[in-house]
């Protein structure tokens, strides 16, 4: 099934992948692309419309980005966003005002005409003494519209734009200079659903059901009567991609687990009990638990227990798949933004680049065909995936591990002890931040750190001198910028009191209040 498709350029804007995302929301399919991208590339998918994100630079700019020319030539309506709004209006002859000022924030923008189809089912019933043509928006821009190209006529106004929206009816282009993609535009997804389905016509068929039942039919044809191999690390989308070809291809995929001996509490036996008991999957779980312990003994600095965690990974899945007698297939987990970010490596417009790799990893020298069947879907998509394929919400909302586990989180030497300590002290903050309602809402990831430092307490008559153990939960939207949770007080009362009590060898307790960045999330 091919669906109708929506194409994001996009021109540098942090909030880029954030339309996608607003786009598929409203179940239709969207792809994003980096402005530069050959047309060819972008024509291909037959696109039903083209958004234009927004950018950093002025159109005024030495190198600004510009309008490719197949745009305009493909003659499918166009949605330009703030740097999009610009581009558009500056290339077909509008005026756009360089200012050093920027509009910045929340505003108001007020709808000035009647009936259009951007704009539908905006706004509720008007009610006395509220204007019901009047929009909550984001602005964050410097320059501005100040004359629209010919054909063009306004839609909007607010207090810092004159052209806060703005159409040509004739060729469906339409501009907005607010952020309808953000969540502090409360009716801007909406905008974008409208833009999509009334004006570039798209059908609302890309959803869990119909995205599962290609994805099985597409498995079965690449493998036919193959054997597939996946590393499974119980982390969202190693088990999602698991339970999808599994529903494809049954015992013709086998998982392997390797439990490192780096994993929070339970989640070892939480791994077997869903895919080998609940799924019904072939799953081989490696006890390589001693094996790392020796490769890490004595090994205090980071990167080096990154590295020797990482190649061992690669030796022991090695092995276990060479066990397997002929295997044609590797699985992967990848998903939409690892293959957004790998592609624009190069792409000097780009400006956050992921800095990590997950230990499941393709080992170099194996040379499989590889099946990604999460290759098009951002998390959540894998979650609503995940949740259709019968996961138990315990992994499906697993926060983010990183691949070397606790082995990260357990600051200097890594011994079994150090690690029980920290499994339990992490077990106890998290079991409270549920209680609490606050692991899935409120901390986009909570953990406990272990340090290699030693303290003086006192307990009962006597002197203590243990380790400290710091507690870190942050709040982010991409990881890539956090601030620390703000965590209530009687909370951190509580769970600090149970840890010194339950946890032998710790005796204070420590809050991280340092935002990233200039800190990090994890602490190595
Ligand atoms: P930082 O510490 O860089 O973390 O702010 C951002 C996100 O990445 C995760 N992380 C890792 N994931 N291997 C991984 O697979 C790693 O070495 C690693 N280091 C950090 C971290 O948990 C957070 O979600």
């Amino acid at each position: 099934m091919s669906h109708d498709t929506i194409v994001v350029l996009d021109y540098g804007s942090q909030y880029a992948q954030l339309i996608a995302r607003r786009v598929r929301e409203a179940n239709v399919y969207c792809e994003l692309f980096s402005w530069r991208t050959p047309a060819e590339r972008v024509m291909a998918l037959n696109p039903r419309g083209i958004i234009l994100s927004g950018g950093p630079n002025s159109v005024y700019d030495t190198d600004a980005p510009t309008l490719p020319k197949y745009v305009l030539e493909s003659g499918i309506p166009i949605l330009g966003i703030c740097y999009g709004m610009q581009l558009l209006t500056h290339t077909l002859g509008g005026n756009v005002a360089g200012s050093t000022h920027r509009e910045y924030g929340p505003a108001e923008v007020t709808v000035d005409v009647d009936e259009n189809p951007l704009f539908a089912n905006l706004f509720g019933q008007p009610t006395e003494g509220s204007a019901h043509n009047t929009l909550k928006v984001w602005m964050s821009h410097g320059d501005k519209v100040e004359q629209l190209a010919e054909g063009f006529e306004p839609l909007a106004h607010s207090g810092g734009s004159p052209f806060a929206a703005s159409a040509d009816l004739s060729r469906n282009y339409y501009c907005v200079q607010f952020h309808p993609e953000v969540v502090h535009t409360p009716m801007g997804s909406q905008l974008l659903s409208n833009f999509v389905h009334e004006i570039c016509g798209c059908a609302a068929d890309w959803t869990p059901a119909n995205y599962i039942e290609e994805q099985v039919a597409s498995i079965q044809q690449q493998v036919g009567a193959g054997r597939v191999v996946l590393g499974l690390s119980g982390g969202v989308d190693s088990s999602v991609a698991a339970a999808l070809i599994h529903r494809a291809i049954g015992d013709q995929l086998t998982c392997v687990f390797v439990d490192h001996g780096l994993l929070r509490m339970g989640e070892g036996a939480q791994v077997v009990q869903t895919f080998e008991r609940e799924q019904g999957m072939n799953l081989i779980a490696v006890n390589a638990i001693e094996e790392y312990l020796g490769a890490l003994a004595g090994v205090t600095e980071p990167e080096r227990k990154r590295k020797i965690i990482g190649e061992k990974f690669v030796r022991i899945f090695e092995r276990e798949a060479n066990k397997l007698g002929k295997i044609d297939y590797l699985a992967q987990g990848t998903i939409y933004p690892d293959v957004i970010e790998s592609a624009s490596h190069d792409d000097t417009s780009a400006k956050t680049i992921k800095s990590h790799h997950n230990v499941g990893g393709l080992p170099e020298d194996m040379t499989f065909a590889l099946v990604e069947p999460l290759r098009s879907l951002f998390k959540d998509e894998v979650r609503k995936i995940g949740t259709a394929l019968g996961l138990p919400d315990s992994i499906i909302w697993r926060q983010p591990f990183p691949g070397p586990g606790l082995a990260i989180r357990c600051l200097g030497e890594i011994t079994w002890e150090r690690l029980e300590k920290l499994r339990a002290a992490d077990a106890i903050f998290t079991s409270e931040l549920r209680a609490a309602g606050m692991l899935r809402r409120g901390t986009a990831q909570a953990f406990a750190v272990l340090l290699p430092v030693k303290s003086v307490g006192v307990m009962g008559d006597g002197r203590t001198y243990e380790e400290v153990l710091a507690l870190r939960a942050v709040t982010t939207e991409d990881f890539m910028t956090a601030d620390w949770a703000r965590l209530p007080y009687e909370l951190l009362a509580r769970v600090s009191r149970r840890i010194v009590n339950e946890v032998a060898g710790i005796n204070r307790v420590t809050y991280d209040i340092t935002s990233k960045p200039p800190g990090t999330i994890e602490w190595e």
